[in-house]
């Protein structure tokens, strides 16, 4: 017998029962023990009726990843199911937690199904670069028709139980937590009823009612522009329509013809990586497991300015009251009304409910002293960018929090050891860095500085997870791992202009390439006053900073979208970037002045400078221990400023182009545009040299 599945009876119930943790993923193991258990129950004279059920806290939870781009081991999964299905006892699948991808198809493939209120159940395939390849696209509209099984199947969502009994999916929902026994009673009243075989495949109305239907070239036109650049949502909707066009045998050949292209194309490698990606930064090196870890049950925010109000409704969010302080009443107020007014904005689209906006609300409080901040678990400071103003604020922070507080900077460039020196606690001091809108990124690059304690490190870590962020762990230094990539980018496509192309010749390579936005229209979001600031200060303290087109429009007033004008214009209430004549003018006049005389600029160039500083830069972090491993620099880029996911992040994409080849383009740049930024990272020659990649570290 396997020691994955097993199979025991009660009564005239033939059990199957899977037990490989953490998910019951389908490996090889529980593949095969799947079908020797099935074969034992058909043999069993004294089983009716078969249940399948998952021990742990989960149904399957899909294919095993881990085995992708490995040969596969026979039994495959479209055989397992087919044999589940061929089967002449009927079987139950009961489902708990999740029945997620290959764990759905299984369960489609059983004759009947039952579920826990609690359950849920989806064909995730699509955001991993695939398809459902073990009959989910042939199957799924059999119940629940074109429409549904398409939105579910492009989309990856999940269905709760309930909405799943409503289309079809399962056939009963039952309340409590104990599912074997939620099955076994399932069973024996179907044994009881006498009740047939059923199988998915035989199933026809509603694929008779859909066929000949322009559902599918409809949801084709509408995946244009939600899943542009993307490859498997398409690949999804032929094989679904192949259930409409095609016997079921045929359809299935199909499915798993689309699925093979799914499998080999370079994005589910992007997507498989980001996928284990996300969940390692949790792993923090160097961090034991069983650290201890502080209770936050409640927060301080200084600043009600847009990030420290996204920041206090991250916490009101999963009801965790917050206090924002400010110097002046009006902030405040002003502060407050933005924050409702999002929350009304989500109430609008029918995220929340208009009591979920009330009770949100009353979580989070205002007030003008320090003083309300003596209690609270947490405070994290979210004022500008000012060395001087921070350590004042960390020093009366200081005075007013009780010991094992914890003291937390939303800084997002500035050094944390400094901040802390403020202190008379700098192992309670901690970088809390979030991105803008806070309430919606979902990075949280916490930066750890010199003293910082693990404790303190595990608590915001754990903190991350709590408010639904993806939080990854960076070591101190001027504009830790995202910024610091950012601005080296910034400051080439600068140049880049400077030297004959256009903003939006920039920006479009960089969307072309899958960003949502090209680095000047993030700049106008942003504000460029910021950098204009940055440059100033940079000058003022002796640096050689060059003159740039970009300072001549914040002197114009034009500051971005704010002002709806920055590099682009922008209509009254509109987000959407506008070439401005005006713009290129100035950036004439700018290149005259500087006695440059414009060349012309392949997209090539600015692919290689704009995306190869970054990745040299990359390398240069990854050397000073800034970051741990190449992977939380890719999860940084992919949460923090919409890096393609499906490429994997900046350093894994490298990997793919090949690091001899950026290396080479690398000293070429060194050679023709110099500066610091192009001078080769030590690590990247060293890989280059050994033959290695990013990943391999
Ligand atoms: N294969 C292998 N490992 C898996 C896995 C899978 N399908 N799903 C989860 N894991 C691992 C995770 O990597 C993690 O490992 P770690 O502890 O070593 O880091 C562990 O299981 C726990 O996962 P989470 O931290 O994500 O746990 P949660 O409880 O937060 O979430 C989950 C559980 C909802 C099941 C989530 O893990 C998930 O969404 N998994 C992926 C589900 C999926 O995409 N299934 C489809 C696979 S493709 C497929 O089935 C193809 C088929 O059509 C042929």
């Amino acid at each position: 017998m396997s020691e994955v599945v097993a199979y025991t009876r009660e009564g005239n119930v033939g059990v199957i029962s899977v037990n490989y943790p953490p998910v019951n993923a389908l490996s090889h193991a529980v593949r095969a023990g799947l079908v020797s258990a099935l074969e034992q129950g058909q043999k069993d004279a004294e089983a009716d009726i078969l249940l399948l059920v998952c021990e742990g806290r989960t149904f399957i939870a899909g294919a095993d990843i881990r085995e992708f781009g490995k040969p596969l081991q026979e039994p495959g999964l479209p055989d397992v199911i087919n044999a589940y299905e061929s089967s002449d006892k009927p079987i139950v699948a009961a489902i708990h937690g999740t029945a997620l991808g290959g764990g759905l198809e299984t369960a489609l493939g059983c004759h009947y199904r039952v579920a826990l209120a609690s359950a849920k159940v989806g064909l995730p395939e699509v955001k991993l670069g695939l398809l459902p390849g073990a009959g989910g696209t042939q199957r799924l509209p059999r119940l629940v028709g074109a429409q549904k099984a398409l939105e579910m199947i492009t989309s990856g969502n999940f269905v709760g139980a309930r909405d799943a009994l409503a289309l079809g999916i399962v056939d009963a929902v039952e309340g409590g937590d104990d599912i074997r026994q939620v099955g076994l009673a399932y069973a024996q009243k179907l044994a009881g009823e006498g009740a047939p075989v059923r199988r998915v495949r035989d199933i026809s109305d509603k694929v008779e009612a859909d066929k000949g239907s322009d559902v599918f070239d409809q949801f084709r036109a509408g995946l244009a522009k939600k899943a542009r650049g993307l490859f498997s949502p398409f690949k999804c909707v032929d094989a679904v329509e192949a259930a409409f066009t095609l016997p079921f045998a045929e359809g299935l050949k199909r499915e798993r013809e689309l699925f093979k292209e799914c499998m080999e194309s370079p994005q589910r490698a992007g997507l498989v990586h980001s996928f284990f990606a996300e969940r390692e930064v949790s792993k923090v090196k160097g961090l034991a497991k069983d650290t201890p870890v502080r209770e936050v049950k409640s927060v301080g925010i200084i600043g009600a300015g847009t990030m420290g109000g996204g920041i206090a409704m991250n916490f009101a969010n999963v009801g965790i009251p917050a206090t924002i302080v400010e110097v002046k009443q009006d902030a405040l107020d002003r502060g407050l009304a933005v924050i409702r007014r999002n929350y009304e904005n989500s109430a609008k689209k029918g995220k929340l409910t208009a009591e979920q906006v009330e009770e949100r609300m009353g979580l989070i409080k205002t007030s003008l002293s320090y003083d309300d901040f003596r209690d609270v678990d947490l405070v994290i400071e979210a004022v500008f960018e000012n060395m001087a103003v921070k350590k004042e604020i960390f020093a009366k922070l200081d005075e007013v929090c009780k010991p094992g507080a914890i003291l937390a900077s939303n800084t997002s460039t500035l050094d944390i050891d400094e901040i802390a020196s403020a202190t008379k606690r700098p192992e309670d001091v901690v970088g809390m860095h979030f991105f803008s809108p806070a309430n919606v990124m979902k990075l949280l690059e916490n930066v750890r500085g010199s003293k910082t304690s693990d404790e303190v490190k595990a608590t915001v870590m754990a903190v991350a997870k709590k408010i639904n962020k993806v939080g990854v762990m960076v070591g101190n230094c001027h504009g830790f791992v995202g910024n610091r990539m950012l601005h080296k980018r910034g400051a080439e496509a600068m140049a880049l202009v400077n030297e004959g192309a256009s903003p939006q010749q920039v920006d479009k390579v960089l969307t072309d390439l899958g960003f949502p936005m090209g680095q000047f229209a993030m700049s106008d979001l942003a504000g460029i006053d910021v950098g204009y600031r940055i440059r100033e200060e940079r000058r003022n303290a002796g640096e050689d900073v060059p003159a740039s087109w970009m300072d001549k429009l914040v002197e114009q007033g034009r500051l971005g979208q704010k002002t709806q004008a920055g590099v682009y214009k922008y209509e009254e209430g509109s987000r959407a970037p506008v070439v401005d004549p005006e713009v290129e003018q100035l950036i004439e006049s700018f290149r005259a002045e500087q006695g440059i005389v414009a060349r012309e600029v392949t997209d090539q160039e600015i692919l290689e400078r704009c995306m190869y500083v970054m990745v040299n830069e990359g390398a240069k972090i990854l050397d000073e221990g800034i970051a741990d491993r190449s992977l939380d620099i890719d999860v940084v880029w992919i949460y923090g400023y919409g890096f393609p996911a499906y490429r994997g992040g900046p350093m894994f994409w490298a990997d793919q182009v090949g690091l001899d080849n950026i290396l080479a383009a690398v000293k070429n740049y060194n050679n023709t545009v110099g500066g610091e930024q192009w001078k080769p990272a030590p690590l990247l020659e060293k890989l280059v040299a050994e033959g290695r990649k990013f990943s391999d570290l």
